[in-house]
């Protein structure tokens, strides 16, 4: 297919709502703030904060450079700097494959607790009430494909009108919710331990593993290591400046993460509840704390609208991921390819969702499908794809550009770090983290 016969953005405001909106997802409101409560709190924040600023934006300025420079779909994107590099745009798309698959389970829970909060219902027994969601065998898979026909309902429209009209809409509300929330977190009674927990550092927390996890949640959060900021930025126009984009994408996905945060552990620590508990803080311990507020229930609508729309915007640019290659690799229609899309994306969810409780025996290497998903998505495939963009960018496609950026320094160290500094810590996380 021609350059000219793609699409392009409308303005640039939508390339950077489009690319929050792929930012900011369940990462940043139901990962960070539990694996931050694991990980001890302030501490693992300044962690964060550092690996975020100083080492993640390396890996995103390399796939928007990437795309940006080629003009193609993912595959097609490495195909055109090298033939033998085809096998890294693949690797995108399959990642990205998986990653739907246990991410869009979650996102079909989400969908159940939002109902649930409308209608006011009142679970007897949280931690019951989310298993047996969970292990339904019929139910949970049911949402998670009506997750994915949602989207797919909008992919299907195109780039304008689809996904730049999602994320116009969707990533304003976010803020606007977010903040309202944050804001009446902070008036609950005993919210200041909340922020104590978050922002008052206690170094004896400090160690390799938490610094890991840190560098993980970095990545996933800029929706790096899987071509969605690599495929958004070949519909920018090739000569457009990356610099001040790339700011607001790294400064509102962290101001989002922070207000989550803010929102839950006051809640938690007001309610007297214990902010460590993993997975299960957003699914359990949040709708226990939602059943003793004053309209306790207008706040978990409010709290689980705010999760879909944050989920939704994600999950739209991963389903970009794969649909744009496909129609640009196989020549066929966006239809056609979001309906295979959706096809290949409903049968991994039905089978992650049953893995988790109905059909228990839905294993591989002894984990459930579940896990399986996530753990190679997130420890050792998003990784690999970002120190490979680190190393094609920096070898292959930014030394044939102009500079980086304004300053002449920021594009060395920049090149620099993308060509040996990441890399290294890229490649190094995959062995020590497994
Ligand atoms: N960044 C998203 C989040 O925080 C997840 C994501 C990962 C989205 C990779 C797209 C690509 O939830």
């Amino acid at each position: 297919m021609e350059n000219n016969s793609r699409p392009k953005w409308s303005t640039k405001l939508a390339f950077i709502l489009s690319a929050i909106g792929s930012a900011v997802g369940l990462g940043n409101i139901w990962r960070f703030p539990y694996i931050m409560g694991e990980g001890g709190g302030a501490v693992f924040l300044i962690t964060y904060l550092i690996l975020i600023f100083l080492i993640c934006t390396i890996p995103l300025i390399a796939e928007i450079v990437i795309g940006k420079t080629m003009q193609k779909d993912n595959v097609g994107s490495y195909h055109a700097i090298s033939k033998n590099f085809r096998i890294f745009g693949w690797s995108n798309v399959i990642t990205t494959i998986f990653i739907m698959g246990f991410y869009f389970v979650v996102c079909g829970w989400i969908i159940d607790y939002f109902f649930k909060a409308l209608v006011n219902y009142k679970m007897a027994d949280c931690a019951q009430y989310f298993t047996s969601l969970t292990s339904d065998i019929f139910y949970a898979p049911m949402l998670g494909i009506v997750f994915t026909i949602a989207c797919a309902f909008f992919i299907f429209q195109g780039l304008n009108k689809g996904v730049e009209a999602v994320n116009k809409f969707m990533v304003p509300a976010l803020g606007v919710i977010m903040v309202l929330l944050a804001g009446y977190a902070l008036t609950l009674p005993n919210s200041i331990a909340g922020i104590e927990f978050m922002f008052k550092p206690d170094f004896s927390k400090f160690n390799g593993h938490m610094v890991l996890t840190a560098l993980g949640q970095a990545l996933f959060t800029l929706s790096i290591g899987m071509g969605a900021m690599l495929i958004y930025g070949s519909y920018l126009p090739k000569e457009e400046k990356i610099g001040k984009n790339l700011f607001s994408i790294v400064i509102f996905d962290v101001i989002f993460a922070l207000l989550a945060g803010v929102l839950i552990f006051c809640s938690v620590f007001s309610f007297g509840m214990q902010p460590e508990v993993g997975p299960s803080l957003v699914f359990i311990t949040l709708p226990k704390i939602f059943a003793q507020m004053p309209c306790g229930y207008f706040v978990a609508a409010l709290f689980f609208l705010l999760l879909f729309f944050a989920a939704f915007t994600s999950a739209i640019s991963m389903l970009e991921v794969v649909v744009a290659t496909f129609v640009e690799r196989f020549n066929i229609t966006r239809k056609h390819a979001t309906v295979l899309t959706s096809i290949i994306v409903v049968v991994l969810v039905t089978l992650a969702s049953l893995s988790l409780g109905a059909i228990p025996s839905l294993k591989l290497f002894g984990k459930n499908f579940f896990d399986l998903f996530d753990y190679t998505t997130s420890n050792i495939m998003l990784p690999l794809n970002s120190a490979i963009a680190c190393l094609v960018a920096g070898w292959c496609v930014v030394p044939k550009l102009d500079n980086l950026f304004q300053y002449k320094f920021l594009h060395k160290i920049v090149l620099f770090m993308m060509r040996f500094i990441l890399p290294i810590i890229l490649i190094s996380l995959i062995f020590i983290g497994n």
